[in-house]
């Protein structure tokens, strides 16, 4: 048998690239697959086809003990331990989409051997992992050990928090494969719970289900905020210093996105149901979720009567700040509400202009923030990006019709906004 002694990751994109790139920062070799082969060439010439702060400089550093290929034979020959971070997006039903890891799976009889670990770093359904061992005991190849290594890193500080773990979960039927596992991990200092598959699988749905539905709560007491003059930025304040509570994902805004809260809520959601239990906690979660960008429409209604032929520019597109990641984007939900009023929408976005094109149809996308607001009847920040913070208020208010300014993000200073002349409003602020 070779010596298999680099990490194997298949499926290069955020999670793929920022687990490959960190491994090889931790010292090991790493074979990366991917089956887009466009990507794999750029790549190789360590251009990084997606923004993550810091992850190009890392793959630069790195790139002697990073390589990169379409091919899966060559990562089974090289590597023992082999993981998989494909995309597991969401059906229409609700459902995550298996279909790739599927196609992972089904390419493997004549590749793998009883040395082989796989790792799943793609988030799945509880069961997923149970599913597969019978799938590889059915192509015969039942000797190899299935780990569940769910990530936890968040887009924007991919690298950070992947070198920097809250902790790290691996779940497997074999605790001598699952400790292989924890091993690559040797060097962080983290807490590692080791536990069965489906606990594993469970783990990260209930966390990104734990803090979405964080979120849609303070979205909520925002929203009575409003109503009876409280101003939830304080409430929230006042919340966070409970240790029992926490300060983070309590600030009120237009609602979550991304590519993960989003489907993984869903998914859960889907879970329960498929199993006979009807989770009405996520229900509402969703719903809430999905009124809070109504909510803005509302709010541009109020000052601005029907908003048909009324100009609206969004600044911020990706679904939160340091990404070019548009999935499920809060901004794509908002522009085709506004679209399907009839107002015209113009965007700007720091950084995923580039690839909104494909993303969104119908908006001007605008190469600065003084283009996007030119001519338009109001403004409504989408994206909490730092050259946001301090807006050109004095030359917008010389450029749009209407000077009305909503904050999605509660991220502007409302004093400062009104003292140059526009209408403010937030999420359940004063
Ligand atoms: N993005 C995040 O912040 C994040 C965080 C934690 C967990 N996750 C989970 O990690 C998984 C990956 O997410 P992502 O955001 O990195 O997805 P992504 O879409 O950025 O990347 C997936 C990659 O897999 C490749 N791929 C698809 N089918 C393949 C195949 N058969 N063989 C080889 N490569 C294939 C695609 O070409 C793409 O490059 C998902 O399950 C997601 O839920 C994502």
């Amino acid at each position: 048998m070779p010596a298999r002694n680099s990490i194997g990751v298949i499926g290069i994109g955020y999670v793929g690239l920022v687990t490959s790139a960190c491994f090889a920062e931790l010292g090991h070799n790493v074979v990366c697959m991917d089956i887009d082969a466009d990507k794999i060439s750029s790549l190789e010439q360590s251009q990084v086809p997606i923004y993550e702060p810091g992850l190009e400089e890392l793959v630069r550093k790195n790139q002697e003990r990073m390589l990169f290929t379409t091919s899966l034979e060559k990562v089974f020959d090289r590597c023992e331990i082999v993981f998989i971070a494909v995309d597991t997006p969401p059906t229409f039903t609700g459902d995550a989409d298996l279909s790739r890891v599927f196609a992972v799976m089904s390419s493997l009889p004549g590749l793998v051997d009883n040395h082989h670990v796989l790792v799943m770093k793609s988030t799945v359904p509880v069961g997923t992992g149970n599913k597969i061992s019978a799938e590889l005991a059915r192509q015969e190849a039942g000797n190899i050990d299935y780990v569940s290594n769910p990530e936890f890193l968040r887009e924007g500080s991919a690298i950070h928090d992947f070198m920097n773990p809250d902790r790290i979960v691996i779940g497997s039927r074999d605790p001598q494969a699952g400790r292989k596992v924890a091993m690559l991990y040797d060097k962080l200092k983290a807490p590692i719970l080791e536990t069965n598959v489906p606990t594993a699988e469970m783990i990260k749905y209930a966390s990104n289900a734990f803090l979405a539905t964080k979120i849609s709560f303070i979205n909520e007491i925002a929203n009575v905020c409003e109503e009876v003059g409280a101003d939830v930025s304080v409430v929230a304040e006042g919340m966070g210093y409970d240790q029992r509570i926490g300060r983070h994902f309590l600030n009120a805004g237009i609602g979550f996105g991304g590519s993960c809260f989003p489907k993984d809520v869903a998914a859960l959601k889907q879970i329960a149901g498929n199993s006979g239990y009807h989770f009405q906690l996520l229900t509402a979660v969703i719903e809430v979720n999905e009124l809070q960008k109504r909510r803005v429409v509302n709010k541009l209604k109020k000052h601005l009567g029907n908003l048909s032929d009324k100009t609206i520019a969004l600044l911020g597109l990706a679904f939160k700040p340091n990404t070019s990641d548009l999935r499920e984007a809060s901004s794509i939900v908002l522009a085709s509400r506004l679209l399907g009023d009839g107002a015209y929408v113009k965007a700007y976005d720091p950084v995923a202009i580039p690839y909104a094109a494909k993303a969104v149809r119908g908006i001007l996308l605008c190469d600065d923030i003084l283009s996007a607001v030119s001519g338009s009847d109001a403004v409504v920040l989408v994206t909490e990006w730092e050259e946001f913070e301090h807006l050109p208020l004095e030359k917008m208010k010389e450029c749009m019709r209407h000077h009305l300014i909503i904050d999605g993000r509660n991220f502007l200073d409302p004093e400062e906004v009104r003292a140059a002349g526009f209408a403010y409003e937030g999420i359940g602020r004063i």
